[in-house]
């Protein structure tokens, strides 16, 4: 079993980044990646449609016969993580929005979250934040229209720096020292949001945190691949393969799905 793939889903291609922290720390791991992006973005819709997503995207990887699976998405994690941990029989990994170490780091007591409205709108994200950072200033921000135009190829475009310069602002004003990225499309935003931020700001997200937790439930289960023959890592999409092959590099089998 324990050479089974991890199987990785999110609404498109940001899990990619998830995908490259797991590749980092659990090289031996077989993994298939499921980009949903034909129905990107999840973020504005509301609880039952990412529920149902979130369960087609499961059967399909559970088809595979995946042994664990990571929401490697945000807006799912928030709104369908426990419905799928109470419906399936596999170990499931999510993702949340660091909150809790910008909070807990936080020198000048204020920290900025962007996220989409389908995390920071759910009753998981309101719990972690009530628990974690009462006691500072978080100034939430919607990142409406950011996967958009990164599902669409447009990572690098003026678009995307006016985006981020207008939803940076509430945050600068408020004096954060932590900008928090709390959806797996954002850390490819990383060297644009290095561009516009004063240097003192740090910027964080979930990535390690997520590939370190997979580690250690894959050891709990005894479900580590401790075969030293090459991984084998596939990708499927019913979007675009050339945007998700811009993110993955050209080593990597993607398939067409019409899912
Ligand atoms: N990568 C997804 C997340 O982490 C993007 C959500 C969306 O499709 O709006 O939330």
């Amino acid at each position: 079993m324990s050479k089974q793939s991890i199987g990785i889903f999110d609404s498109g291609v940001g899990g990619t980044s998830i995908w490259k922290e797991i590749k980092a720390l659990l090289p031996n791991e077989n993994s298939i990646y499921l980009a949903d992006s034909k129905n990107a973005p999840y973020g504005p819709k509301g609880k039952d449609t990412i529920i149902e997503l979130s369960k087609k995207n499961t059967e399909y990887l559970l088809s595979k016969n995946c042994k664990l699976l990571i929401v490697a998405c945000n807006t799912a994690t928030t709104n369908a993580i426990d419905y799928l941990r109470d419906t399936y029989p596999v170990p499931f990994i999510g993702i949340e929005p660091a909150i809790k170490p910008a909070a807990l780091q936080t020198k000048t007591n204020a920290v900025g979250i962007l996220a989409t409205k389908g995390t920071l709108s759910s009753a998981l994200f309101s719990k972690t934040s009530n628990l974690f950072a009462s006691h500072i200033r978080v100034v939430e921000q919607n990142g409406d229209g950011i996967v958009e135009l990164i599902e669409n190829g447009q990572l690098y475009s003026d678009e995307m720096k006016s985006l981020l310069s207008l939803y940076l602002k509430p945050m600068l004003k408020a004096n954060i020292d932590y900008l928090v990225l709390g959806c797996t499309h954002y850390p490819y935003l990383i060297p644009i949001l290095i561009e516009l931020l004063p240097k003192h700001i740090k910027i964080i997200d979930s990535g390690e945190a997520v590939a370190r937790q997979t580690k250690s439930i894959l050891k709990k289960n005894n479900l580590l691949n401790t075969e030293t023959i090459i991984s084998n890592n596939s990708f499927y999409t019913n979007g675009n393969l050339e945007i998700l092959n811009s993110l993955i590099g050209t080593n990597y089998p993607i398939e067409y799905l019409d899912f």
